[in-house]
């Protein structure tokens, strides 16, 4: 069996930090998102895997390179554009080959792993395994509708008016026969391959299709609130541990990791929190939830259920909260304009303040 990684796309719900950054690498108690999926895979029995890259290529090979530290054989398949999910398991034929598979959007943040899931599959071999579950928000995702039998009966992409609250989680398992599915497929109104399309066809031809519904953690990192929700969901099982140095000053409270070379300074930190290395807090308040990347530094300043990427500068803001701070962001007071706000935003920026 072998797996499947899509980690192209645009991230256009991240920006403006995906601009520069490929959203499967926004990290999460920092670890890139794609890690997690990685280590899912990994643990369950699979090594051989293909990661489709887009635009951003350089950059997730750079972080992944061959997938040995995660005990995997890497394989990347580049996808000139983003066509869609059916297209890239078209442009993988090669890589596939005979193989059963699963599918796994490297965006998406599953807790609890696939392991029993993928052992399950191995045994039954239905054409397509697919995860459901209640959202509800359902127009933003693939929907599933079932009969009474709990059989999918139809499946459709961002449906305006969802004829149930099923939404596709994007982690998958086929066998071969989606091949097919997929080179008879034509491109939806969006003009992409869609793999719900792909699925429908796996139906309608007689093949089974059997559909999971998961009441466990499931988040689409795509977005900025979901993105912090995941971060609380993992730092919510994170141990205490202090590899940095923290002065007498300071007070460090729970389930708190400092990594190595980072600095805390007269402040105080109250858990669950992640603070990478290099990182110095000076005079600050971290509260939950909150993870601060590598060399970063934050002062005089109170943050709380955020993340913030590497080398940002926070100096003298008052208090943060429920934010995604981008990678060399500086953010800091100005004496000099009292009751004015200074900007100087990306495109696609988001700003909110006290009205
Ligand atoms: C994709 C799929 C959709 C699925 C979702 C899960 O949407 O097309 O069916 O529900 O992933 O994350 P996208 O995130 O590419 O808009």
């Amino acid at each position: 069996m072998k797996a499947l990684v899509l980690s192209g796309g645009s991230g256009t719900r991240l920006r403006p930090i995906t601009h520069s950054f490929a959203k499967q690498l926004v990290p999460i108690a920092n670890k890139p998102v794609l890690c997690y999926a990685l280590e899912a895979i990994a643990d369950a029995g699979i090594s051989d895997v293909g990661i489709v890259v887009g635009d951003t290529a350089a950059e997730i090979m750079k972080a992944i390179g061959d997938g040995s530290t995660f005990g995997l054989r890497v394989t990347y398949i580049r996808q000139p554009h983003p066509l869609g999910l059916a297209h890239a398991v078209y442009i993988a034929r090669e890589f596939l080959g005979q193989d059963d598979f699963v599918m796994y959007l490297g965006d998406n943040f599953v807790l609890g792993g696939i392991k029993e899931l993928v052992a399950e599959f191995r045994r039954d071999r239905p054409a397509a395994r697919i995860l459901l579950t209640e959202v509800e928000n359902p127009s933003l995702f693939g929907v599933a509708e079932l009969d009474n039998a709990g059989n999918v009966v139809r499946l459709e992409e961002k449906p305006k008016v969802p004829s149930s609250p099923l939404a596709l989680v994007g982690v998958y398992l086929f066998t071969p026969a989606v091949h097919e599915a997929v080179a008879a497929i034509k491109p939806s109104a969006r003009g992409e391959l869609e793999i719900t399309d792909a699925i429908q066809w796996l139906i309608d031809e007689g093949h089974s299709v059997r559909p999971l519904i998961i009441t466990g953690y499931w988040k689409d990192t795509g977005n900025v609130t979901d993105m912090l929700e995941a971060n609380r969901a993992v730092l919510e099982s994170a141990e205490r541990r202090i590899d940095g140095k923290v002065d007498d000053a300071s007070e460090v409270i729970g389930r708190v990791h400092i990594d190595e070379d980072a600095r805390v300074r007269n402040s105080r930190i109250v858990g669950p929190v992640s603070i990478g290395p290099g990182t110095t807090i000076t005079g600050s308040y971290l509260g939950p939830f909150t993870s601060v990347a590598r060399d970063c530094r934050i002062e005089n300043s109170e943050i709380e259920y955020s993340i913030v990427l590497p080398e940002a500068s926070i100096t003298g803001v008052g208090r943060i909260e429920a934010s995604l701070i981008g990678r060399q962001v500086e953010v800091t007071s100005s004496a000099h304009t009292p009751s004015a706000h200074r900007f100087l935003l990306g495109d696609h920026s988001k700003v909110q303040i006290p009205s």
